[in-house]
């Protein structure tokens, strides 16, 4: 796929009374056109920041953004305008204007866009018909729920048809039910508008739900990205690891016994081929081990299916050992777990 953003070593230091913050350090990525980008991290690690450089909101101390090989820096008042038009935003307190109905915040960018009268009408009914608002047309703002109004968001994001639409944090103010519904939203409008979308959020769920490329974000560094079936399915760095595991599912407080040279507890990860093989069996038959299977999962991450096994294997610690060196080989990754909490 053509590339649409290049982000090359973006940094921003911010000047905080007598200090100085790095809120991106030497960031580098690469956005490609349809792809549904996550980029997730704890507060402050500067996600916001990276965001509001997308879209030039924030100017970077060093480095550079590439917008279809254009610097963004660099763009002149008319070629300014086109990439602003070609950049949709939503946030995750909406920001709509309160004094203005529905139709009336979707009409502001057609209104700054100088879209002639009988044009924004039309755009308007489309997007409400498209964000499933049109019932609420003459509303306000004040008389939504928070998933109503941050449709208006998406619905005003699109009326310029942009051809990227940044998330900060779109989802994090909602109920679970509703996150659900704008998440199908937005894939929706990837899918069928072909929107590139880069989304923002300290929530693996999120990622999961919807994203096909994850970049994972600390203290203004990426420190892992890919793939989010590969990135979930293998995770190398520990800030991944803890995300993936708060995403996941709880394990129980009981299944954290003494934990010693005989006895350990392992999350087993198969993808693929893996899934298919009697690995379990073997491992117990060759290493003179048993193994006990504690708890059990499926997820879906994206196109690929990984199956999460919680287990307790036991035995000599050189039996153990060499079992673990077995489920390497035959790439099953796996993650001896101490007590989580
Ligand atoms: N306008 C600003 N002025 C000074 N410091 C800022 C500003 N914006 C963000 N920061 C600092 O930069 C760091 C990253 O912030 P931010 O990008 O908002 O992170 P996130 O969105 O991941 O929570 C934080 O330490 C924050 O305090
Ligand atoms: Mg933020």
């Amino acid at each position: 796929m053509p590339t649409i953003i290049d982000i090359i070593k973006a940094s921003k230091c911010y000047k905080q009374a007598d200090k100085l913050v790095h809120a991106l350090r030497e960031v580098s990525l690469t956005i490609e056109r349809g792809d549904v980008y996550g980029i997730i991290g704890l507060s402050g690690a500067g996600k916001s920041t990276l965001i509001r450089a997308l879209s030039k909101l924030v100017t970077l101390s060093s480095g550079q953004i590439f917008f279809h090989g254009d610097d963004i820096a660099l763009m002149e008042a008319e070629a300014l305008r086109n990439f602003q038009k070609t950049i949709g935003m939503i946030f995750q307190h909406f920001n709509l204007l309160s004094s203005r109905t529905v139709a009336g915040n979707i009409a502001y960018p057609l209104e700054i866009a100088q879209v002639p009268l009988t044009v924004q009408k039309q755009r308007i009914d489309e997007l409400l018909g498209l964000v499933g608002l049109t019932e609420k047309r003459e509303s306000y703002p004040s008389q939504l729920s928070g998933g109503e109004k941050q449709r208006v968001g998406i619905a005003r994001a699109l009326a310029n048809q942009p051809e990227v639409l940044l998330c900060d944090e779109a989802t994090s103010a909602l109920d679970p039910q509703t996150t659900k519904e704008i998440l199908n939203l937005l894939k929706a409008i990837n899918k069928k508008l072909g929107v590139t979308i880069v989304l923002i959020t300290h929530e693996m769920d999120v990622i999961q739900h919807i994203c096909n490329k994850v970049a994972v974000i600390e203290n203004g560094s990426i420190v892992e990205e890919g793939l989010v079936s590969q990135v979930f399915s293998d995770p190398q760095h520990g800030t991944t690891k803890n995300f993936l595991q708060s995403a996941s599912h709880e394990i129980p407080e009981e299944f954290f016994k003494e934990s010693s040279p005989n006895r350990k507890l392992l999350r087993l990860k198969f993808k693929g081929k893996a899934a298919g093989e009697p690995i379990i069996s073997d491992v117990v038959r060759k290493f003179n081990v048993d193994t006990n299977i504690l708890l059990g999962w499926v997820d879906r991450l994206q196109e690929m299916i990984v199956g999460t096994l919680i287990i307790e294997i036991t035995g000599t610690p050189e039996g153990i050992e060499n079992a673990l060196r077995y489920l390497l080989e035959k790439s099953v990754y796996y993650e001896v777990i101490e007590n989580e909490r």
